[in-house]
């Protein structure tokens, strides 16, 4: 699984991946905030549209940003008003066993749910910071119980971030839906990357758990400099690039 946020992204996408998740990270990478918080359920509506558009044959899923399902009735209303305005597959609600009500009201409505359980980008203010779990017993036990309730709930697939790989593991045992990692090691069902963290693009700063499969941030600057330096110096547009 990959995120996307546009059409262009996501037909490249398309092919190579079995899932494209609309996350609530384009709030940071895509709109320069610096957390998830503030992006709205129109902003996600909008992106989502234009990864369906790009991707029409992708199983597609729309992350419920902040706020947006804080009760039964607030989640199933964003939730239907996701599926109605976007063609997109499935939603995604971030937290635990507080918010299996919330993912069994919605799977009770025809709505795919896809659970997103351990480190929760949506709490970094309210814990301050982003925090790995699994690292105590505590947190360890907490995140068991948090997959057990989702599944139980009705989830048909987990997202679990920024826990140790051990306890990804043991998730991904007892769990009989599939289980998708991101900072979570390699013994998970499948994996999901933050696309422009991936391909190299996001500068601002890389989590440890990123690969950047790419230096795309170079190519990009490397490329509108030579663009820019050709115009300059009148070598673009050449002849080939000039209607006869
Ligand atoms: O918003 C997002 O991109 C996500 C992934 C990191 C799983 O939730």
């Amino acid at each position: 699984m990959i995120t996307a946020y546009d059409a262009l992204f996501a037909s490249l996408f398309a092919e190579e991946v079995d899932m494209i998740l609309v996350g609530d990270s384009l709030n940071m990478s895509f709109n320069g905030k610096p957390d998830t918080l503030s992006v709205t359920l129109e902003q996600m509506i909008y992106h989502t549209n234009a990864v369906c558009n790009g991707a029409p044959e992708t199983f597609v899923i729309c992350d419920m940003p902040f706020g947006s399902t804080n009760t039964e009735e607030e989640a199933l209303a964003h939730a239907v008003e996701v599926f109605r305005k976007t063609a997109a597959d499935a939603v995604k609600i971030e937290g635990g066993a507080e918010r299996a009500a919330i993912v069994r009201r919605l799977a009770d409505n025809g709505i795919a749910v896809m659970g997103h359980v351990g480190l929760l980008p949506q709490s970094v203010r309210g814990e301050g910071g982003y925090k790995v779990k699994g690292r105590d017993e505590k947190s360890f036990e907490k995140v068991l119980e948090d997959a057990a309730a989702i599944e139980k709930a009705g989830a048909f697939s987990l997202v679990i971030e920024g826990v140790t790989p051990e306890l990804a593991a043991l998730v991904t045992r007892e769990c009989a839906i599939p289980v998708i990692g991101i900072g979570a090691g390699a013994e998970t069902d499948g994996q999901v990357l933050v696309w422009s963290d991936m391909l190299g693009l996001f500068e601002a700063f890389k989590p440890k758990f990123v690969k950047r499969y790419m230096d795309g941030a170079t190519l990009v600057k490397e490329a509108v400099r030579s663009y820019s330096e050709e115009v300059q110096k009148g070598a673009f547009p050449a002849e080939e690039h000039c209607y006869k």
